[in-house]
């Protein structure tokens, strides 16, 4: 990036407001921060722009006249300061004060709002749909057991067997209880039946959120959308699965590339794919990227859940799921659904 793409930045005010600022524009490539200034020598964001390397101070007016700054934002709420800046900037620095830095201020905040609720969903979803399949795997194992306790019984008369098989039998029958509760709680998070729903509106839906898997990006969105894709499924568990998916490649181009939605119908089938130019999987992983838990993400960050879940559901509607990835180039997830009760 050359010097004229970067906008050299200075924020004013290092509470909350400064805080969050100084959150989004180190995330953003395309952005210096000279500095921050707050008269409060503890005011949180110094601190925090101090272990970032990022110069602090308490005399405003020094920075307000640095050279070479493009944009001053100020975040103090102080109406005089307003004067100060007018009074010590440079005539080509642009100022971001009052409702315009609010403005900027709101949407920050009500982004990564989003993005820890999504995380939170995602989360939870997540693990009802994993408890769900352990459940059901601990469930067969236990119908034999339960048998062959039953055949025991009938095959002795020896009390004292006849005493200890009772119990293996009651604490077997706990042990079905406690699967057909976490079953019925996992159905609880994902609600209802299927019906068929329209693809193309569900996936712009689903964009809505998954763009604030990564802050303000430079995305380009292409969009193939064949008429009336409809698919059997639940409307919910559908969105899911696209979030999930556009929220991966989205996280994989790091905030700068091309995201390509298609789908169509062909005999019967709906066919969505969700192709990104992002850092792409390498081979040694494919296998795995499916499994609950694995995640290549910082803590915080990814639960290793999102792949299992897109799996589980859909394979619940028998449908396919394919993924085909190339290091440094990029990854595309195909799904086929079935449109009608087969
Ligand atoms: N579109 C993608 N591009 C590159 N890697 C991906 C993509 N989708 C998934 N992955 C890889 O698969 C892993 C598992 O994905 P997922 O199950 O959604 O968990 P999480 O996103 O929480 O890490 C990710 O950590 C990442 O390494
Ligand atoms: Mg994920």
């Amino acid at each position: 990036m050359s010097n004229q793409d970067r906008t050299t930045v200075v924020i004013l005010g290092a509470g909350k407001g400064g805080t969050a600022l100084l959150e989004l524009f180190t995330r953003l490539p395309g952005v210096e921060i000279a500095g921050i200034a707050d008269q409060d020598a503890s005011a949180p964001a110094l601190q925090h722009a101090s272990q970032l390397g990022i110069p602090i101070t308490q005399d405003l007016v020094s920075l307000i006249s640095l050279q070479g700054i493009n944009l001053i934002v100020n975040v103090t709420g102080d109406p005089h300061l307003d004067l100060l800046v007018a009074a010590h900037k440079h005539p080509e620095t642009e100022v971001l004060g009052g409702s315009a830095s609010k403005v900027l201020w709101d949407f920050v905040q009500h982004a990564s709002q989003i993005q820890s609720q999504l995380f939170q969903t995602e989360k939870l979803a997540g693990m009802g749909t994993f408890a769900s399949g352990i459940a059901h795997d601990i469930n067969n194992p236990l119908y034999i057991l339960l048998a062959f306790a039953e055949n025991i019984l009938e095959e002795t008369d020896d009390p004292r067997i006849h005493e200890q098989v009772r119990s293996i039998i009651e604490a077997g029958k706990r042990i079905q209880g406690i699967c057909q509760n976490i079953t019925r709680y996992a159905r609880a998070t994902n609600t209802d039946n299927a019906i068929a729903v329209e693809v193309n509106e569900k996936l712009d839906e689903a964009l809505n959120i998954a763009r604030y898997a990564t802050t303000l990006q430079d995305l380009t969105i292409v969009k193939s959308f064949g008429e009336h894709v409809e698919v059997l499924v639940n409307p919910g568990e559908l969105f899911q699965v696209l979030v999930n998916l556009m929220t991966n490649a989205i996280q994989a181009m790091e905030g700068k590339g091309t995201l390509t939605l298609s789908t169509s119908c062909e005999n019967g089938v709906g066919k969505i794919s969700i192709a990104d130019t992002g850092s792409g999987i390498p081979t040694e992983n494919l296998e795995k990227i499916f499994d609950p838990f694995f995640t290549t993400k910082p803590l915080g960050q990814g639960t290793g859940l999102g792949l299992h879940n897109v799996k589980t559901i859909i394979k619940k509607y028998r449908g396919e799921l394919r993924v085909e990835s190339k290091v440094g180039k990029g990854t595309t997830f195909s799904i086929e659904l079935p449109r009608s009760p087969k």
